[in-house]
């Protein structure tokens, strides 16, 4: 065969010098015939759509017409022309055609309309789907723009470390990292390991957040996000959760609450819109086929103001509810953490738009979370200690962003690392940050898949990361 540069699928529909020859590559997505022509429909992944490719029977060998199978890979030299067919602009009348890969009907994905369930089971293929091509097309465009925005508003993009010493978020969620044989296991005299030996000479772990180095960066360079996979040995088995999942981490010098709240409202309006404007045929696809209300939605967001309201403004809404008949499942009298029953209530019955929450009970919150000045008033009566975390809350997704100003001053992050009992030993370079010239400063972590479920949709994380990890699961 002839070797003629090739141009892709998505170059190559945008194209109107009809009459070229061109060459494309890309995997049969259907072949239909009649009267001696065949009509495939090839797709290389760089579009949503497929290039209609047109041949006669008579001009290939049947040999090779046998081979050009649902899945099979071909290369195809032909001639741009204007399509007759309704929905297409162009089409490739073929003449000369090779089979890069046959594929037999054992392929998995013969079928269309195969459960989300099904093609989890073969998620090495089930990005040739239609549907999680759109959905990996769209989360490449996703942190396109996290860094474009970060790099615009000059921050810098920070790395932090994987493998870790200390739980940033102290739920002791984390996965160990050792090259200790576990069959061999050295001891003290209380039954206690013993990690001399091991690789780091110290007990580490897969980091839950980068946030405490995201710290020290913010505090020297002024304002930095990490982008990155974060790690969670929690056993939660839900649609939102992952075991891996990647978080974004900006942290700035010098912000309060106020410039928090404005800093992550700003900054996922930006990454919708990147959507709306960057993915427009993915988000149709995704619109019509997995969720009608998407493009809508998306939209409603950019055009909406947050709703900013304390824990404590939220407990009294969900009081007053329950007075008027509202029922919930778990209960949510103050100091409890609110259930994804309550934030759904709140964001999309009540307001019906997202929601910034703050001031959350000490004790529900991180131990880097600043302490508020004031105790809330509810009913007449004075409530506990409050912190300055804000939770994001989203229709459809519950948390998307959690994020705080942190606690600067030495004396009081010392003594909540102490009453709560966080291991010390490894956290004498953050405190540091607190003696040695210490700043307000504040950031936030927002779940990178769970943006991707919001933008295109989809209803399980499991469907928004290519090889998803979570209890039980680890193939691929
Ligand atoms: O609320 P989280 O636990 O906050 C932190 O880790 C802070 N250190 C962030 C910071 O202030 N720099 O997690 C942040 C976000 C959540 O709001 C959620 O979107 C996502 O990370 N997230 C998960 N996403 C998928 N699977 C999980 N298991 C997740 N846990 C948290
Ligand atoms: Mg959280």
């Amino acid at each position: 065969m002839e070797k003629i540069r090739r141009t892709k699928v998505t170059d190559v529909l945008k194209r109107t010098d009809f009459g070229a020859t061109v060459n494309v590559k890309g995997w049969v997505r259907s072949k239909r015939g009649s009267k001696g022509i065949f009509f495939i429909a090839l797709n290389d992944g760089s579009t949503i759509k497929n290039v209609q490719i047109v041949g006669e029977d008579q001009n290939f060998d049947e040999s090779v017409v046998k081979l050009i199978t649902t899945g099979a890979c071909i290369s195809v030299n032909g001639i741009l022309v204007e399509s007759p067919a309704a929905g297409q602009a162009s089409e490739i009348q073929a003449k000369e055609i090779e089979i890069l890969g046959a594929c037999d009907n054992s392929y998995p994905l013969q079928k269309k309309g195969a459960s989300w369930e099904y093609l989890r089971t073969v998620a090495h293929l089930r990005p040739r789907t239609n549907t999680f091509g759109a959905v990996f097309r769209i989360r490449h465009n996703m942190a396109m723009a996290i860094h474009s925005y970060f790099h615009q508003k000059g921050f810098f993009y920070f790395h932090t470390p994987l493998i870790t010493a200390s739980d940033c978020e102290g739920a002791g969620q984390m996965f160990q990292v050792t090259t200790k044989n576990l069959y061999d296991l050295k001891k003290d005299e209380n039954g206690q390991i013993i990690y001399d030996d091991d690789f780091f000479g110290k007990q580490t772990s897969l980091t839950v957040s980068g946030q405490l180095e995201g710290e020290l960066a913010a505090t020297s360079l002024g304002a930095i996000y990490t982008f990155g996979p974060t790690f969670r040995a929690e056993n939660s088995n839900t649609p939102r959760h992952l075991a891996e999942f990647w978080m974004v981490e900006p942290e700035v010098a010098f912000i309060d609450l106020d410039d928090l709240m404005d800093l992550e409202e700003d900054f996922i309006k930006y990454c919708v819109k990147w959507a709306l404007d960057n993915c427009k045929e993915d988000l149709e696809f995704l619109n019509k086929m997995v969720d009608k209300g998407l493009i809508e939605r998306l939209q409603g967001i950019i055009d909406t103001e947050f709703v900013r309201l304390s824990y404590t403004e939220g407990i009294e809404i969900l009081q007053e509810a329950m007075k008027n008949g509202k029922k919930f499942e778990f209960p949510c009298n103050w100091g409890d953490d609110l259930a994804s029953e309550h934030e759904r209530y709140l964001v999309e019955e009540h307001f019906k738009k997202p929601v910034i929450m703050t001031h959350y009970p000490k004790s529900i919150k991180a131990f880097y979370m600043k302490i508020d000045d004031e105790k809330p008033v509810l009913n007449g009566q004075e409530m506990e200690e409050t912190v300055q975390g804000t939770d994001v809350l989203f229709p459809q997704i519950g948390e998307i962003i959690g994020g705080s100003v942190r606690e600067e001053n030495y004396d009081k992050l010392l003594g909540e690392i102490e009453r709560r009992e966080v291991p010390m030993k490894d956290m004498w370079w953050y405190l540091d940050t607190r003696k040695y010239g210490t700043c307000p400063h504040g950031g936030f972590g927002l779940g990178f898949e769970r943006l991707i479920l919001f933008v295109t949709g989809m209803q399980n994380i499991r469907d928004v990361i290519p090889f998803p990890r979570t209890p039980g699961h680890a193939d691929f």
